[in-house]
């Protein structure tokens, strides 16, 4: 089976770009990693991938007039380097649903936080004033509403009570660069099904990891 030319979109840092990046070296893994794409040209993951000799590109979306303008840039460059399927690691900007549409199935991303639960940003924060005792990250299908989409992957741990939002965040954070290679590994091979919200078709792989309390 031939891989599926992957783009990864950030916004910054990148490590669960890098996660992606080191998953897709092992020969077997069925996705390519053909471009890192960042809206904020500054953004210090972009020279992670360049790095280790990732295409790169920057569509700085201060110059675009508008969501739509934007994103015909992105679906260009995507074009350009014959992509067919997205990864979203920390990229912070919400797509149109036009964008959406065209990439359905072939689009997901990563949520620090437990899907349904605490969509948006400050996940960490919420989460500890909330008082929850369990936490974690998803992978999911990208939809129009921001984070609703169908969860592929996710990973929970213990909050304890010394947790600050940063402490905490860097455990889920963790987890992250475990669950995303294996939800991109599943989603690429096409071995997933999606019916309404129910991704199945993992084949035994686990998709619920705990991480044993620390
Ligand atoms: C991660 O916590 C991810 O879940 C969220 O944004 C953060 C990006 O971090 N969407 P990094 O750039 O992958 O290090």
């Amino acid at each position: 089976m031939s891989k599926r030319r992957t783009a990864i979109l950030i916004s910054g840092r990148g490590s669960n770009m890098a996660s992606l990046i080191d998953a897709a070296k092992a020969p077997e893994y069925p996705a390519d990693i053909a471009l890192v794409l960042s809206n904020r040209p500054e953004a210090p993951g972009l020279a992670t991938a360049k790095a280790q000799g990732i295409a790169t590109a920057a569509v700085d979306h201060k110059i675009y007039a508008g969501r739509e303008a934007f994103e015909a840039s992105l679906q260009k460059m995507l074009q350009a380097h014959r992509i067919d399927f997205i990864c979203l690691a920390g990229f912070m900007r919400m797509l149109t649903p036009a964008f959406v549409t065209h990439w359905e199935g072939r689009l997901i991303n990563i949520h620090p936080s437990l899907l349904p639960s605490y969509k948006g940003l400050h996940t960490h924060e919420r989460a500890l004033a909330d008082g929850v005792k369990i936490h974690g990250c998803s992978v999911h299908y990208v939809v129009a509403e921001m984070d609703a989409g169908p969860i592929i992957a996710q990973a929970a741990v213990s909050v304890l009570d010394d947790d600050t939002p940063d402490t905490l965040g860097k455990r889920v954070l963790e987890q992250e660069h475990v669950i995303y290679p294996l939800a991109l590994r599943l989603a690429a091979s096409g071995a997933l099904k999606i019916d309404n919200m129910r991704v199945t078709g993992a084949r035994g792989a686990p998709c619920a990891m705990v991480s044993p309390r620390v």
